[in-house]
């Protein structure tokens, strides 16, 4: 192995080479990324983060380079030196950006070695996802997997721009905090100097930001580690990132057109694309009946069509006794499928079922009109009502579910997406952005046999909504939004109480007693109470963001260390048992069976 020299810092990265440097000298360092020996040549495509470049060792030009080149194995570190040059006509690479030129080797220095990798760093290369976490330091050499950061820095960096030249101002708030409301458990820091007590991670900065605007602050952003102990799902992370937004002295529609500006500023400078302005807006009432979903991918049709009226009062008991509990018969029309087989059929239920479905019925459509194993239940004008209303063709297949509302749209929202995807229906290279609004103020909470707030307690009414505060709290609507991206949920904020006695009433709702408020939120009461200007905001989830401009189907793929499913971090194996003393120390017993 070599010293790492002057004459071996790098002159150019491996991916910028390019013909206009033929017959310079240059200095490469990077990786081995392959090498192939042909008969005399050495050919080794050299790595960094920009690139791949070709190098050639010839034993005739530079016999004492050409026989350190023997040596040399994949993910080996090397300095390079040489000359570019044309590569032979016919031996060019159109699909690689260094495609038309070689380096030829005059020196080679080795700077490191590297043992057999536990997996090849081809792109391609399909490899177990635990083992690419525990060495995650090779998996993130993967090129792909670079350019997806490379990425990701770009968007951040747009973000910020975008705010400073708004007059955002960027203030870091606390990590170690107090519990916040954001609805899932909170990873918890014992305090070794205030014994028995402990810290929270924020959920999210949502106090503190508020707090700022109470101070005067005006125009927040933040990017701002999160911290949320829930169930993961591939576009959930126990710890993640929030661009997180809050302004003063603004309503719903500034708060739009500047976070639309945002979108389109990020657009432009990561993907080079011109989105058009202003998104589309849909109410959450309109946005479930219409897909089911309130974070609809509007990139294709497939909507949802309600047939309640049509089949819910005929002689069919499962139909009937659903509709007359308060529930709703709805369906989609699946184009091409009514020749579904009864496997295929099969999983289309099994789909539903995850949305919660008891059950799903289809009904193929013919030239002869609906045919399905419950046909006999109903009349021939129902049944051409239903075909009608569905606007199906001959091929295709209808599937309906009878259920509660809710999982009525939950299950064919579910078979709306596998059926666009099946079918291939989703335009992949559209970015389609739309607003979702007028959220429900309040949701039961059964469990717990009261109301819970939608978004949070800090969220608004809306203003005609307000005197069924008292009368019929379920109905009302809050000041609350949603930003949604090709079907996932990239964002959501409200507009916020900034009146104490407003805030009172929305904790008796919720059924948080004056303690337990003054507990838990006494100081954003309490500032409440020193002149709160109106004010509102948004957060959005950077890894998301990121995932989706990356065509990445895991947040995993953007974020640089993540935890598993089962929230452990496979590379340093954290979380992990604490030096008994430690533990002492903050006064901590722990119960749990110990792990071998
Ligand atoms: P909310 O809880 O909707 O709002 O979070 C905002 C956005 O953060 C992203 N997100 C997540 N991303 C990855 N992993 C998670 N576990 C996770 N949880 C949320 C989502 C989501 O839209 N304080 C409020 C915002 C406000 O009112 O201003 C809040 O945190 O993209």
């Amino acid at each position: 192995m070599d010293a790492f020299l002057p004459e071996h810092k790098r002159t150019l990265y491996c991916g910028q080479v390019r013909p206009e440097h033929i017959g310079k000298e240059v200095v490469l360092c990077g990786w081995v990324h392959r090498r192939r020996d042909h008969g005399g040549l050495v050919f080794v495509d050299l790595r960094d983060r920009e690139g791949i470049a070709q190098v050639v060792f010839s034993p005739d030009s530079f016999p004492e380079a050409h026989a350190r080149a023997e040596a040399l194995r994949a993910e080996f570190v090397l300095s390079v030196r040489g000359t570019v040059r044309r590569r032979p006509e016919g031996t060019e690479n159109r699909n690689m950006p260094t495609g038309e030129i070689e380096v030829v080797a005059s020196s080679v220095a080795i700077l490191n070695e590297s043992k057999p990798v536990p997996f090849t760093l081809e792109d391609e290369s399909d490899v177990a996802e635990n083992v690419r976490l525990k060495y995650r330091y090779l998996d993130l050499r993967r090129p792909a997997i670079q350019k997806a950061f490379l990425q990701r820095s770009l968007l951040a960096r747009s973000i910020r721009d975008f705010f400073f030249e708004n007059g955002f101002i960027e203030v870091e708030t606390p990590v170690l905090t107090k519990s916040t409301p954001e609805g899932a458990r909170d990873y918890l820091v014992p305090s070794r100097v205030s014994q028995g007590m402990f810290f929270a991670l924020p959920q999210s900065p949502q106090l503190f930001k508020q707090i700022l605007m109470v101070a005067g602050y005006d125009r927040y952003a933040q990017i701002v580690k999160c911290f949320r102990d829930e169930d993961l799902r591939a576009d959930r992370q126990p710890e993640f990132t929030q661009i997180d937004v809050e302004m003063s002295f603004i309503d719903r529609e500034d708060l739009f057109q500047m976070m639309e500006g945002l979108m389109s500023r990020a657009m432009r400078d990561v993907l080079g694309v011109e989105i058009s302005l202003p998104f589309p807006r849909l109410r959450y009432r309109e946005a479930m009946d219409r897909f089911g979903t309130d974070k609809p991918d509007t990139r294709f049709g497939l909507e949802i069509t309600d047939y309640t009226k049509e089949l819910g009062d005929t002689g069919f008991r499962v139909f009937a006794d659903v509709v007359e509990n308060g529930g709703v018969i709805r369906g989609i029309t699946a184009p091409g499928f009514g020749g579904a087989s009864r496997s295929e059929l099969a999983a289309l239920e099994e789909v539903a079922k995850i949305g919660g479905a008891r059950g799903l019925s289809w009904w193929k459509v013919s030239e002869s009109g609906l045919a399905s194993p419950i046909a006999k239940h109903f009349r021939n004008d129902q049944l051409e009502a239903v075909l009608e209303k569905s606007g199906a063709k001959p091929g295709d297949l209808v599937l309906l579910v009878a259920d509660e509302t809710l999982v009525a749209c939950d299950s064919l929202a579910r078979l709306r997406l596998h059926i666009g995807e099946k079918a291939d229906l989703v335009d992949r290279a559209r970015h389609e952005f739309l607003w979702v609004t007028d959220f429900p103020l309040l949701e039961w909470d059964k469990e717990e046999g009261r109301y819970a707030a939608m978004h949070h307690p800090f969220t608004a009414p809306l203003d005609e909504d307000l005197p069924l505060l008292s009368t019929d709290p379920g109905k009302v609507r809050a000041k609350a939004y949603d930003m949604v991206l090709n079907g996932s949920e990239i964002g959501g904020g409200s507009i916020r109480i900034h009146r104490r006695d407003v805030q009172s009433k929305m904790f008796e709702l919720l059924n948080i007693g004056p303690e337990e408020a003054d507990r838990k939120f006494g100081f954003l009461l309490e500032a409440l109470e020193y002149g709160a200007p109106p004010h509102g905001g948004i957060a959005f989830g950077l890894d998301r963001l990121a995932m989706i401009l990356a065509g990445a189907k895991s947040l995993r793929d953007v974020i640089a260390f993540p935890k598993t499913q089962k929230a452990t971090c496979l590379m340093t194996d954290a979380p992990s048992p604490v030096d008994p003393k430690q533990l002492r120390d903050l006064h901590i017993r722990v119960t749990a069976p110990e792990k071998k």
